[in-house]
């Protein structure tokens, strides 16, 4: 892939001045010209491109080292643009939308034939939906005039990016463009929600829970596979390794004092051990790097600083990572789902005496 010159605008996020920033009006041409460009959303940061262009489409997935098969999420400026890419829209859906849109849930349902790249759903009959609860995000997708496809804004593989920063890391020099909008609130991924049966199915939990879901609209399921590895996900890109630093990560399940024994079990046969944990028990260790990500009295803190976390690693010559594990109510099933996958399920458990 050829290197080209990426664009780099700062806007602050004052809602009523973005949709006259020519930063974002010159994000927006280039995105109406079927180049593509990252964006802030209020989960992580967006790739967004044109979503009725196979050109922008394979941009997309060119920049990111993509596999092809792994359908994109469609980022709409309103809830009335969803019948304009999807068809077949339930009662349960349309309550979902009124409930949680602007906001990190998204929806899968039947799509409009004919109207979206082939490349943007990988040629399913689905297409995945959602109004980004950010105002950057909004304003781009409004100037452009277009449903946006919009993947996380990371190489395939690397943690999803938090901040502009993250998004040059990874993809300066590969893509148009980047606004930037700041740090990323929730800091993981929207929910992804089926609504195409009876009743809806989380394929992918985020920054939406499934007991908030529920209590919107009654009975909600969990996709097998998220809790059993041995089973195929419905959700293409939920297969993949995901969200990996360079050092191998493992869950540790046990005390602080056993969790302490473990590093120093490490340390002396010379490794650098790296720890992932929390303000409520930062002063507790003694570790090569330790870094802290939120409080436990909070997983919401968890979830905003968990890619950041997972990268700064990387900054570091550790040769593992031993992490913390949360509790999988509320955000934390999805922390965990995040976590699970950084540590391609590798487990330390301490066993009982
Ligand atoms: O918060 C988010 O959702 C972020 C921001 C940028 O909006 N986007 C994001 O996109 O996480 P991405 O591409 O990294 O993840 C999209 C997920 C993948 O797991 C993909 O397989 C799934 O959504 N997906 C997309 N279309 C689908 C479909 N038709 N059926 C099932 N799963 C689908
Ligand atoms: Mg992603």
């Amino acid at each position: 892939m050829s290197e080209m010159q990426t664009k780099y605008w700062h806007v602050d996020n004052r809602v009523d001045v973005l949709k006259t920033y020519p930063q974002v009006k010159e994000a927006a041409d280039l995105l109406k010209k079927n180049e593509v460009v990252a964006f802030p959303t209020e989960t992580v940061y967006g790739l967004g491109g044109n979503a009725l262009s196979d050109e922008a489409a394979a941009k997309i997935f060119a920049a990111k080292g993509r596999p092809a098969d792994n359908p994109l999420i469609i980022h709409l400026a309103s809830k009335q643009q969803a019948a304009d890419v999807a068809v077949n829209i339930s009662e349960t859906a349309e309550k979902l939308m009124q409930a949680f849109w602007p906001g990190p849930l998204t929806i899968i349902l039947a799509k409009q034939p004919n109207k979206l790249s082939d490349i943007v759903t990988a040629g399913l009959e689905t297409v995945a939906v959602r109004m980004p609860d950010h105002p950057v995000a909004l304003a781009v997708i409004q100037a452009a005039g277009l449903p946006i496809a919009a993947p996380s804004a990371n190489r395939s593989g690397k943690p999803s990016p938090t901040s502009a920063k993250h998004v040059q890391d990874d993809l300066d020099g590969r893509i148009a463009g980047i606004v930037d909008g700041g740090e990323t609130g929730v800091g993981v991924e929207s929910t992804v929600v089926d609504c195409t049966g009876e009743i809806p199915v989380i394929l992918r939990p985020g920054g939406i829970t499934k007991e908030e879901i529920e209590a919107a609209v009654g009975e909600t399921a969990i996709d097998a596979a998220l809790t059993d590895t041995q089973k195929q996900p419905k959700s293409p890109g939920m297969k993949y390794t995901h969200y990996a630093p360079d050092a191998p990560v493992y869950l540790m399940e046990g005390s602080k004092e056993w969790i302490q024994s473990q590093v120093n079990r490490e340390r002396q046969q010379g490794k650098k051990v790296g720890l992932l944990t929390t303000e409520e028990n930062l002063s507790f260790y003694e570790a090569d790097v330790i870094l802290p990500c939120g409080s436990r009295k909070d997983l919401k803190t968890v979830a905003h600083s968990l890619y950041d976390v997972l990268r700064a690693f990387n900054e570091t010559d550790v040769d593992i990572i031993y992490s913390e594990t949360f509790s999988t109510e509320g955000v934390g099933l999805a922390i965990m789902n995040r976590l699970e996958k950084a540590a391609g399920h590798r487990w330390i458990r301490e066993t009982s005496k």
